[in-house]
C-alpha cells in the first residue's frame, strides 16, 4: 500500500516537470533564441559559412533583410542571383527547410528538418547585423 502511494506521487511530479518543458520549448520555438543558434551555427554552418568573410558559402553579416545572392563579392550559383526574394524569417524558414525546393539549381546543399532549430539560427542570423563601413571586395 505504502509503496504503491509512493510511486502514485513520482508519477504526477514527473508528468509536471515533462508538461512544464514542453512549454519552455513551444515557447523558444516560436521566438528563436540567438546563443542556441549561435551554437548550432558554429556546429552546422560554419564548415562553409562566417559572419564576415566569404568560404564555400557567402559571408552571413547583414543577411537578414538583404536581397537573395546579394553579397558583395561572392560568386553565386546562377538560380541564387536570378533569385528576387528578400531574406526574412518566412523566406529564411523555407531556404533552411529545403533550399532546393525554394530556388531550383543552388548550390547548398544542407538543409535544417527541425522548425524549432531553424528558428534559432534565424534569430541568430538576425543578431549579425550590418557593420556602419563594410569592406568593399
Ligand atoms: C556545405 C557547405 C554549406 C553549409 C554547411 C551551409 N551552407 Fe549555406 N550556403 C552554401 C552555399 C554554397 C551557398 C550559396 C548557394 C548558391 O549560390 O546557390 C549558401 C547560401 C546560403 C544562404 C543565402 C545567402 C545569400 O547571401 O543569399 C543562407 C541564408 C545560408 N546559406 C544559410 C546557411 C545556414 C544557416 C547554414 C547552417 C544550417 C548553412 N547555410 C550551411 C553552402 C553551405
Amino acid at each position: 500500500m505504502r509503496m504503491r502511494h509512493g510511486a502514485g506521487l513520482m508519477c504526477r511530479v514527473g508528468f509536471g516537470v515533462a508538461g512544464g518543458l514542453l512549454m519552455l520549448g513551444a515557447a523558444q520555438a516560436a521566438a528563436g533564441d540567438v546563443e542556441r543558434g549561435r551554437l548550432l551555427y558554429q556546429g552546422r554552418c560554419s564548415a562553409c559559412h562566417a559572419p564576415d568573410y566569404h568560404g564555400v558559402g557567402p559571408l552571413h553579416r547583414g543577411v537578414f533583410g538583404r536581397g537573395a545572392g546579394k553579397a558583395p563579392g561572392y560568386d553565386y550559383s546562377p538560380a541564387l542571383k536570378a533569385a528576387t526574394l528578400t531574406w526574412d524569417d518566412a523566406s529564411l524558414d523555407r531556404w533552411l527547410a529545403d533550399p532546393e525546393r525554394l530556388l531550383p539549381g543552388q548550390r547548398m546543399g544542407v538543409n535544417v528538418p527541425d522548425a524549432a532549430e531553424r528558428a534559432d539560427l534565424i534569430a541568430y542570423l538576425k543578431s549579425l547585423a550590418p557593420r556602419q563601413s563594410l569592406r568593399k571586395e
